[in-house]
């Protein structure tokens, strides 16, 4: 057994709901009870009665340190670790100029390899502990993947990305190879230890109808997958799409029509959404996911959060590296309330909070498992300094709630407040 103290914070509610202070669980001085062997939460209460009744615990005691689920990040691409940063275009041409040379080498199972065990170092040094990422067409690229976090003791999702047009010719597959490689890759990962596999068609305009459903009917012979792709992210990309597919009503009605929108479904960005779709996505039961470092990037534009948790829709929060430009998500959660400013409708540090833990985990249908600090949760954890850098410190000084305490760091902050990270209660 281990005792981690410091300051605890986590949420049995959803704040956008309950409220911030109604929806969290503060304890200035708390500590989590975590069992080495099964790598899950035994106890979350005051330090010192905790101390009391786990006597022969290690103790690890991080002081005035803020110890948090871990973050979950519910849409990257690894494979553009090497890429993120990229100058000056918005997204065809950024996937054009950038994206699809860099996710060409991943056929190479070593380059693949090196970048999985790259971006695994990066993400977990910024506090994350599950990621859900896009892989290339390669399956060795998601070899590499699930290898690498399985080496970690992490919990990830991942998936081949699916493309069989507008795509380079080293970069397509066809609807068959598709189906087939992705079921390969289900029968080898999905379920193994703390890995979970993902359908992943890229999104509609790369895809011919005929791999769209093929990816549906796999989808209904695997139901207990997740099935990740984009919808919605830029104006261009939307009428360049509705081109394609004469027939459907809007794109939330292409995915619909292949049996590729229900619940387990993950739609990256969702930006310019008609109310049709919203209500369709909402009564199907799909996740949104939003990427605000990347819609600033590349320019797409603001998700309506306000809105869309109003009526009811299940939303997760993520980086999109490396159209993201960050891979740590207090960042992500910094750009979030930006979004939410320029909107109108700032986001509450609880809310910014939830979004980067318990609400991810609930988009990623893994609300019961991971995001929460409570007894049976895997016992994820990150540790956050709230006094990480002068400029930090001295407005935290002020502070008087924890929100107030911590909102300097979602706002400024990076790997520099992260003190510690625990992956299935291991430090890393
Ligand atoms: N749409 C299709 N592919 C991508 C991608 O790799 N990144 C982003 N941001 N949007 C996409
Ligand atoms: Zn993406």
């Amino acid at each position: 057994m281990k005792l981690i103290l410091g300051q605890t914070l986590s949420f049995f509610a959803d704040p956008f709901e309950a409220g911030p202070d109604e929806a969290a669980l503060w304890d200035r001085r708390g500590g989590v009870v975590v069992d080495d062997t099964t790598g899950t939460i035994v106890e979350v209460g005051p330090a010192d009665a905790l101390r009391r009744v786990w006597q022969n615990a290690e103790v690890v005691d991080h002081g005035d340190a803020l110890i948090l689920p871990g973050f979950i990040d519910a849409h990257a691409h690894y494979p553009q670790t090497g890429i993120i940063a990229s100058w000056g275009k918005r997204l065809i041409d950024w996937l054009d100029t950038y994206t699809f040379p860099e996710e060409a080498r991943f056929g190479d199972p070593g380059y693949a390899a090196e970048i999985a065990a790259r971006y695994f170092d990066l993400v977990l040094s910024n506090g994350t502990t599950t990621t859900v990422s896009f892989c290339t067409i390669h399956p060795e690229s998601v070899g590499a993947y699930f290898a690498e976090a399985q080496k970690r003791g992490m919990r990830v999702v991942g998936g081949k990305t699916c493309m069989d047009r507008n795509a380079p010719d080293d970069l397509r597959d066809t609807a068959q190879s598709a189906q087939d490689d992705s079921k390969r890759l289900i029968d080898r990962w999905h379920g193994q230890g703390r890995l979970s596999y993902a359908i992943t068609p890229r999104f509609a305009p790369t895809s011919t109808p005929e791999q769209l459903e093929a990816l549906g009917a796999l989808w209904a012979e695997h139901p207990d997958c997740l099935m990740q792709t984009h919808l919605s992210e830029q104006t261009e990309e939307i009428e360049w799409v509705m081109g394609m597919f004469p027939e459907a009503t809007d794109y939330t009605d292409i995915y619909d029509r292949f049996g590729l929108l229900r619940e387990g479904a993950l739609m990256g960005h969702a930006i310019h959404l008609s109310t049709r779709e919203r209500d369709r996505l909402r009564e199907a039961g799909a996740s949104l996911v939003h990427c605000p470092t990347s819609n600033t990037f590349i320019g797409s534009g603001l998700f309506d959060m306000a809105g869309l948790k109003a009526e009811g829709h299940r939303i997760g929060l993520a980086t999109d590296t490396g159209g993201g430009s960050s891979f740590s998500m207090l960042r992500t959660m910094a750009a979030a309330y930006e979004v939410g400013q320029l909107r109108g409708a700032p986001l509450h540090p609880a809310e910014l909070l939830w979004l980067a833990t318990a609400g991810s985990a609930n988009a990623i249908g893994m609300g019961g498992t991971i995001g929460t600090l409570a007894p049976d949760y895997e016992a994820d954890l990150v540790v956050l300094d709230l006094a990480s850098t002068p400029a930090i410190e001295q407005r935290a000084a002020r502070a008087d709630s924890i929100w107030e305490q911590l909102f300097p760091t979602i706002m400024m902050g990076d790997d520099r407040a992260v003190t510690a990270t625990y992956v299935g209660g291991q430090r890393v």
